[in-house]
């Protein structure tokens, strides 16, 4: 029997976590052979830790031979102890007319504490992958707070917008969704991210050849891929929960298998022309579990050069409305 891998996931009774939990514990996430300790924080409100221990109620009922143990914790040091996945969705969802970056006033702070409490106390090998919105930002947050945990390892979710584009360019086609490849996703996780449409493949031929509507791919598509999380809360009245957990399975798990090539949003570097010090989307190759490395040869033409210097404008406009909250 394997030992355990730690998985710490904040904001563990809200709705993303609700469908989430039970695919970590069902070997979705780490393989069907890969015991997992859940490792549950909520904030210290009565009515929030009640609302948890329903969850974990319904964790045991499902009698998942994987879990082997469930931890329920309002105290940030106790859940992100010893963790190797520190999973940060624990954060106020935005309601209709707002934009993500509208959350960083709020949610900026909670990313501050959350990094340096990981970097005390997680484990030597611990991952971190940010989904609390505005994502990229508060990876960065986070991450500003690390003195022992490497940049790298701080991680924030493009796949679910990775997987949106894959389904609209797949329908679009009248081919299946698994029958795309080849769709990344560069910048932030907002309106102005880029689904690079230029590189995207459908049965193995370039997109924009089975497609053959430029226009469509530069204008409804992109804002389509870019404005679906408005169109959920607006037709659902609250944000993505399913496919948000979903996308998250999917980001661990490409993560922890080499050889996938997958959109994430992480420390730029400076490639693509992003500012180095914002955390953007853009492939990488997961090169051993929990290791990537950029994917840097992607070519760009200039409509896709300035969808991406507009992206790269609004991170660091977001970093600068955060500048107290950074080092
Ligand atoms: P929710 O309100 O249903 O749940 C959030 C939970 O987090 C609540 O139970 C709350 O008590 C808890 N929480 C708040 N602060 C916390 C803290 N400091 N520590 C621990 N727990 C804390 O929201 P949700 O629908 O689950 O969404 C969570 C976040 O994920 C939101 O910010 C949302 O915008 C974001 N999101 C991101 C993506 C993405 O693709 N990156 C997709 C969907 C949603
Ligand atoms: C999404 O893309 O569905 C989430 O980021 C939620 C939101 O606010 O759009």
């Amino acid at each position: 029997m394997k030992t355990p891998v730690r998985v710490a996931v904040t904001g563990a009774a809200g709705q993303i976590s609700y469908s989430l939990l039970p695919r970590i514990a069902d070997g979705s996430m780490f393989g069907a052979q890969q015991p997992v300790i859940l490792q549950l924080l909520e904030v210290p409100v009565e009515k929030a830790m009640k609302a948890l221990e329903g969850v974990a109620m319904e964790l045991h009922d499902c009698a998942f031979p994987l879990l082997h143990d469930l931890i329920l914790t309002d105290d940030p040091k106790q859940a992100f102890k010893d963790a190797n996945w520190c999973l940060l969705v624990g954060a106020k969802p935005r309601g209709p007319g707002m934009e993500r970056a509208d959350l960083l006033k709020d949610n900026g702070k909670i990313f501050t504490t959350q990094g340096s409490i990981i970097d005390e106390v997680a484990a030597e090998d611990a991952r971190i992958a940010v989904v609390g919105n505005p994502a990229n930002t508060n990876a960065m947050i986070a991450a500003s707070k690390a003195r022992r945990l490497p940049a790298e390892r701080f991680t924030a979710m493009v796949r679910l917008d990775e997987n949106r584009a894959r389904t609209m360019l797949a329908h679009r086609a009248g081919a299946r969704c698994s029958d795309v490849s080849d769709i990344f996703i560069f910048g932030n996780h907002s309106p102005t991210m880029f689904p690079a449409f230029g590189h995207a493949k459908i049965k193995g031929a370039p997109a924009v050849d089975a497609i053959k509507d430029r226009s469509w791919l530069e204008f409804d598509f992109c804002e389509k891929v870019g404005k679906r999380g408005a169109a959920i809360i607006a037709a659902r009245g609250s944000s993505s929960a399913a496919s948000a957990a979903n996308a998250l399975v999917d980001h661990v798990r490409d993560l922890s298998t080499p050889g996938k090539i997958h959109s994430v949003a992480v420390k730029s570097m400076g490639h693509y022309g992003f500012s180095p010090d914002v955390w953007a989307g853009m492939p990488v190759k997961t090169t051993a579990p929990g290791t990537y490395e950029i994917i840097t040869g992607v070519e760009l033409d200039e409509f896709a050069k300035s969808k991406i210097a507009a992206t790269n404008k609004e991170l660091v406009e977001e970093r600068s409305m955060v500048a107290d909250l950074i080092g």
